[in-house]
């Protein structure tokens, strides 16, 4: 049977984005730019970048070079730690911009909720918004504390919160109190890296269903209404990747991986900032 799986999720001011997309962290160079290219030939439409990842500007090489339209590709790009601040966060803004090559973003995130400047750069933000130089605006790293102390001063609620989110780092209260304010999650390191494809019970998963680990935890996540963003610099996995909406799991399987929560991370907690 043909899955009903969306390809993409509304955000809370209309506009469509991707629910898989291309994260391109740790990739540079000819590499970067030809990993965006690949992917776009796929068919992928969401790129995630960061001025952290040192990469904006290849992205932005392979993004003039495709034939895709502009407006048909959805970019999203973050403020980096080091950036915080009002007018620090509207000139890091600029240069992003600029890198990238673009005249507007259509994602634009806090990378990290440090604490001094988050609330001054989440007012830049805003403004970049209201000024139409970016299509929606968001966070990362915010969980509950941080979501609830954001609802204390911000004008507009963040259209998206990407977090760490995989079967072993169920994030329940995150997922819950984005559903219920309209903000959509979309989960980084969503494959673990591969660290967990060897999990018995995951791998019974990919027997049962004949898809790979990558499919199984990707299709996880568009059944929870999660967005994801796997990185790859392989066509054969780039192809992978995106082919994990062409199936269901069924909602036992789905219950059955938010089980595998046991609080494994990648990235560091974002607790620490509070
Ligand atoms: N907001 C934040 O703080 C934050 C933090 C971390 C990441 N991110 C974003 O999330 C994106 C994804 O996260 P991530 O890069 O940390 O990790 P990930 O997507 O979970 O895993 C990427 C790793 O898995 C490999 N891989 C990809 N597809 C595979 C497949 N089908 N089978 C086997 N291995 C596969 C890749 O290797 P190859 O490239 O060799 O295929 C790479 O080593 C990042 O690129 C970035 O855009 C955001």
């Amino acid at each position: 049977m043909e899955t009903l799986l969306p390809k993409t999720a509304k955000l809370n001011n209309n506009i469509q984005m991707p629910f898989i997309g291309l994260g391109v962290y740790d990739m540079y160079q000819d590499q970067a730019e030809r990993a965006v290219e690949s992917a776009l030939e796929i068919g992928y439409r969401l790129i995630d970048t960061a001025s952290m990842y040192q990469n904006e500007k290849e992205i932005g090489n392979a993004l003039r070079r495709s034939s895709v339209k502009r407006e048909e590709i959805f970019i999203t790009t973050k403020l980096n730690n080091t950036d915080h601040g009002f007018d620090q966060a509207l000139k890091a803004f600029d240069l992003s911009l600029q890198k990238l090559q673009l005249d507007y973003i259509d994602l634009y995130l806090i990378h990290w909720p440090i604490k001094s400047g988050r609330k001054e750069s989440w007012r830049a933000i805003e403004k970049l918004y209201a000024e139409k130089r970016v299509r929606a605006i968001g966070v990362a790293n915010y969980t509950v504390p941080f979501l609830q102390e954001l609802k204390t001063y911000a004008s507009i609620i963040p259209a998206v919160n990407q977090i760490e989110f995989t079967p072993w780092l169920y994030q329940k209260d995150v997922l819950d109190l984005c559903k219920e304010q309209g903000t959509q999650l979309q989960s980084y390191s969503p494959l673990t890296r591969g660290i967990k494809f060897n999990d018995p019970r995951l791998i019974e998963l990919c027997n049962k269903y004949q898809r790979s680990p990558a499919q199984i935890i990707l299709n996880w996540n568009i059944q929870l209404g999660v967005s994801s963003i796997p990185k790859s610099v392989k066509v054969e996995r780039l192809q992978e990747n995106f082919d994990a909406t062409n199936f269901d799991l069924e909602s036992d399987d789905v219950l059955l991986m938010n089980s595998f929560s046991e609080g494994f991370r990648i990235c560091d907690d974002p607790i620490q900032f509070l």
